[in-house]
């Protein structure tokens, strides 16, 4: 569904990505995870357009999106939640929910997505009224998830939504992400606990200093040793190279 194929990318001519390939298979819940720097929200930055690749491919659904605007990215179903919190928060919750759909002109449409969405997460509709500002964290974050499914995306793509809160707040966020994946949307997550993502995720991706160095299933990624090397302070090992093709049809692999 989405193609990224020897991508460079970076901010004023130097390079953080430097020759990323990766493939997020339509319905999967895919969980990119990797130390601090690695890349991980230069890499949703050119999800979502707000970034282009200097070079390389990057393709959502066989048409391609590295120089596309934020704009025509979500025309085309990508809905981004970013990493910092991003509500309006003198706005109400409804308000910040209905914002989601400002590329919806049918008002009737839009009134069957709050719907919806309030479903999905009651929080929105019980704290409808109240100022987005007063919410707890945990609950901002899901009114921020509530505002990204208005557009009815194909694929939602997350940076570190469980970042700041505490363990019970996360938990209530993942099941959240789990329960959009099985309601059909295919989900690229970003997530700092690991653990926690790789668990829930169908397929796993390490980035190391802007490349992908390991990858497989969730459980897989998890269970490979390497991983404690990367996560005390060491480096996934040279060697033992495989196309990212062989790494997605096999077992956990690595990429020089
Ligand atoms: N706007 C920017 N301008 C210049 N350099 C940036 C900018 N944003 C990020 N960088 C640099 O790019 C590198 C990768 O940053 P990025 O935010 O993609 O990492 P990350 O994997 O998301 O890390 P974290 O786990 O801390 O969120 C870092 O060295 C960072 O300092
Ligand atoms: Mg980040």
């Amino acid at each position: 569904m989405l193609v990224f194929e020897g991508v460079f990318a970076g901010y004023g001519g130097s390079d953080v990505l430097r020759g990323v390939d990766l493939v997020v298979e339509k319905g999967s819940l895919t969980c990119v995870v990797g130390p601090n720097g690695a890349g991980k929200s230069t890499l949703m930055k050119l999800v979502s357009g707000l970034l282009h690749p200097r070079v390389g491919k990057l393709e959502f659904q066989g048409n391609s999106i590295a120089r596309a605007a934020p704009r025509q990215i979500l025309k085309q179903g990508i809905v981004q939640v970013m990493q910092a919190r991003n509500l309006f928060p003198e706005l109400t919750v409804r308000e910040n929910v209905e914002l989601g759909a400002f590329l919806i002109s049918d008002d009737a449409l839009v009134k069957r997505r709050y719907a919806e969405v309030c479903e999905m997460f009651p929080i929105v509709g019980e704290r409808a009224k109240d100022r987005a500002g007063a919410l707890s964290g945990g609950q901002q974050r899901m009114v921020e998830f509530a505002r990204a499914l208005m557009l009815d995306p194909l694929l939602v793509s997350l940076d570190e939504p469980s970042m700041g809160l505490e363990p019970r707040a996360a938990k209530i966020i993942y099941d959240s992400i789990v329960k959009m994946h099985e309601n059909g949307r295919t989900v690229l997550l970003v997530e700092q606990n690991v653990r926690a993502g790789l668990e829930r995720a169908t397929r796993g991706i390490v980035m190391e200093a802007g490349r992908v160095r390991l990858e497989g299933t969730g459980a897989e990624v998890l269970a490979n040793p390497q991983m404690r090397a990367l996560y005390l302070g060491g480096t996934i090992e040279e060697g033992a190279v495989s196309s990212s093709a062989a790494a997605r049809s096999g077992s956990a692999t690595y990429q020089n």
